[in-house]
């Protein structure tokens, strides 16, 4: 396949074996950031565009990652288990024991890194917007569009929604999504890229890993999310597929 500047980093992401590891390498949110062209979005990173395209390429041409899957063969059903059952479960059980680490490290750290304090809030904002966040999904928007393309497979209508249209819900789960990629980036900023100080305990480190982690997953999550799912139930809602 052959990749340009004019496409759009979500695009890119969605279609070009291996870009979602390269652009998390390089600091390029294609996640929330998605509509974005890869040469904006290189430009915002303030990385050279020539050099992210060969790499891109390079990737795009080798042997497909071990795990990697080419997730617009997958049905919708199939994608929101996975999404549920990968990303959902990761979330909640991350939450807790990262919480708990950032109390343990805020009560050593606290008086010499107080940046951590900052850190602990921010997470724990994150956690509750996420939690509220998941149930819609699960609840509401989710089981919507299982029933959706259900109805399609067997010939019938898209059937009746209560929020009228299923972009609804969906610019609203975007708009959440939006909120916690700043959420991430503040994040990133307070740690300095969860680069840990001289004096960082093994908690204070295993933190740091632990919040990182938590970004890729997160990332990866909203990609899924943003960029497969959400146009592709639109379409399917649309009758263009
Ligand atoms: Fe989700
Ligand atoms: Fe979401």
């Amino acid at each position: 396949m052959t990749i340009t500047a004019a496409q759009t980093v979500g695009q890119i992401a969605t279609d070009a074996p291996g870009a979602t590891r390269e652009f998390e390498k390089l600091g390029i949110d294609y996640c929330c950031g998605g509509t974005r062209t890869l040469g904006e979005a290189c430009a915002q990173a303030n990385v050279n565009l020539d050099d992210v395209l060969a790499r891109l390429q390079r990737n795009a041409a080798a042997p497909s990652p071990v795990g990697e899957q080419d997730w617009q063969t997958w049905s919708l059903s199939d994608l929101i288990a996975h999404i549920n059952g990968t990303h959902h479960v990761f979330v909640r059980s991350e939450c807790p024991r990262i919480q708990a680490l950032a109390v343990k490290v805020v009560k050593v750290h606290g008086k010499n890194h107080p940046e951590l304090l900052a850190v602990q809030d921010q997470f724990s904002a994150l956690v509750g917007e996420l939690r509220a966040h998941l149930m819609k999904e699960e609840q509401v928007l989710f089981p919507y569009v299982v029933r959706m393309e259900q109805s399609v497979l067997a010939g019938q209508p898209v059937p009746p929604a209560m929020f009228g249209t299923v972009v609804n819900p969906i610019r609203m789960m975007m708009s959440e999504h939006d909120g916690a990629g700043d959420a991430l980036r503040q994040l990133r900023s307070l740690t300095r890229d969860y680069e840990a100080p001289p004096d960082a305990c093994i908690s204070y480190r295993t933190l740091f890993a632990a919040l990182q982690e938590f970004e890729a997953d997160l990332h990866q999550h909203i990609h899924l999310e943003n960029n497969i799912l959400f146009p592709r139930a639109a379409a399917m809602e649309a009758g263009r597929k």
